[in-house]
Parts: C-alpha cells; structure tokens; sequence
C-alpha cells in the first residue's frame, strides 16, 4: 500500500483487527487518490453516506482549509470513522442529505452510495444533493459502471455479497451506466457534468461525476 494510505489509516485508534483490516482493503480498491484533484480546496463539504470516514480523514490531512461533514445512515461505520484522530475536524451525523439544511454546502461528495441504493433512492439522494448545495457548488460522486463486463461483474458481485452475505452495508445494489448517471445528474437541474474513469489497473468500474448547481 502505498504510503497516502498508511498515513490515513495510522489516523484511526484501537479499531478491532476486523475493522482495520476493512480499512485497508477498503482504501486498496477504491481510488480515492485520483478524486482527490477534483475537490475544490476550501468550503463547506459534506460527504454522503461517509460510512468509515476514509475519504474525510484523507481530506482532513490533504485539504486543511475544508470544513468537512460527513451523515450516514449505519451507526456502526460512524462509531468506526469516530476513532480516526481526524474526528475532531469532523462534523458527523447520522442519516442522509435529506436531513442536512438547504443551500448549505460548497462541494458534496460521495463514494459509492448510489449504486448500493434501489433507483428511487438514488434519484432522491441526488435531488437532495443538489438542495443541499449552495448556487455554484459542485458535486462529485464516485461510482460503478456496468462496462466494461469483465470488470462490471466483479463488482457487481462483490456489492451483493457485502450487502446480502456479510452484511457488512447497509443497502439494495442496482447498477447503471455512466451515461445514466449523467442523465439522471442533468435531470436533477446539475450543469457541466463531467465524466471520467478512475478504473486504470484497478479490478472494479470506477468512475466520477463531477457538476454544479447554477
Ligand atoms: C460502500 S459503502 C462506502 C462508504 C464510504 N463512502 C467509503 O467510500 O468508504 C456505502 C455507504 O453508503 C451508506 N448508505 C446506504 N444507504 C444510504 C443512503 N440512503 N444515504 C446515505 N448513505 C447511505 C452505507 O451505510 C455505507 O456506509
């Protein structure tokens, strides 16, 4: 692993073998890394459906001038993402963006959440994204596409066991494609949306959207 990611993951204190261990390979497969240039440097930010607070603690160590709040709807990973030594840079609350006040955020990030959520959800949670956003902010989410296949079905597969065998998340996975994630971003009154894919030497499908709320 790489030396970002050890330094983020010493942040956490006295976390079971279990928990440091999802850590670990939570920050192998997902590359927060390559997003991290896509967030602006300051401003108020909240990360939906923050879960271990990885993303926050590595912000909290590479953006010192964001002010940085996390929700989600699982105690367990928020009591996980109370042990990093980041915490105390950490606005964290359970729940969702529907529970955060309106016009209140500069950036809104998230890191798979929509492909864990059923499609009604998801549209709801980017609706709410964009009520939560000041005019002008910027959301960046991070997700799966369904191609290419030989990626997509590891990835599908690996969603479904963590959901429904291990019940390590909570959620339901449906999958999409980018282009309908950016559809669905334009439908929700976003404007610029950008996309890209992350998934270089990585086994999974990942990609970002980035776009403003005019
Ligand atoms: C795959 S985990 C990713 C956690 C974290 N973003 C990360 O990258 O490590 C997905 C997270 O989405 C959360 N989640 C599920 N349904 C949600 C919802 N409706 N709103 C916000 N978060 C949700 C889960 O509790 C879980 O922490």
């Amino acid at each position: 692993m790489a030396l970002g990611g050890r330094r983020v993951i010493s942040q956490y204190r006295g976390p079971g073998l279990r928990a440091r261990g999802y850590l670990h390979v939570r920050w192998l497969v997902c590359p927060f890394d390559r997003v991290l240039p896509l967030v602006p440097t300051e401003g108020r930010l909240l990360d939906v459906g923050c879960g271990s607070g990885l993303w926050l603690t590595y912000l909290a160590q590479e953006r010192p001038r964001l002010e940085l709040h996390g929700v989600d709807p699982d105690a367990r990973k928020l009591t996980l993402a109370r042990t990093s030594a980041a915490a105390s840079r950490l606005h964290l609350r359970p729940g969702s963006v529907e529970d955060v006040p309106p016009a209140a955020y500069d950036v809104v990030t998230m890191f798979d959440v929509l492909c864990l959520v059923p499609d009604e959800v998801k549209l709801s949670i980017l609706n709410e994204s964009f009520r939560a956003l000041k005019s002008g902010g910027t959301v960046v989410i991070k997700d799966a596409d369904t191609r290419p296949w030989w990626k997509y079905a590891p990835t599908a597969l690996e969603e479904l066991i963590a959901v429904h065998v291990l019940r390590m998340t909570v959620g339901r996975p449906t999958f999409h494609s980018l282009d309908w994630f950016a559809r669905e971003l334009a439908s929700a009154g976003f404007r610029d949306v950008e996309t890209r894919r992350v998934d270089r030497g990585y086994v999974h499908t990942h990609v970002v959207l980035r776009a403003r709320k005019p």
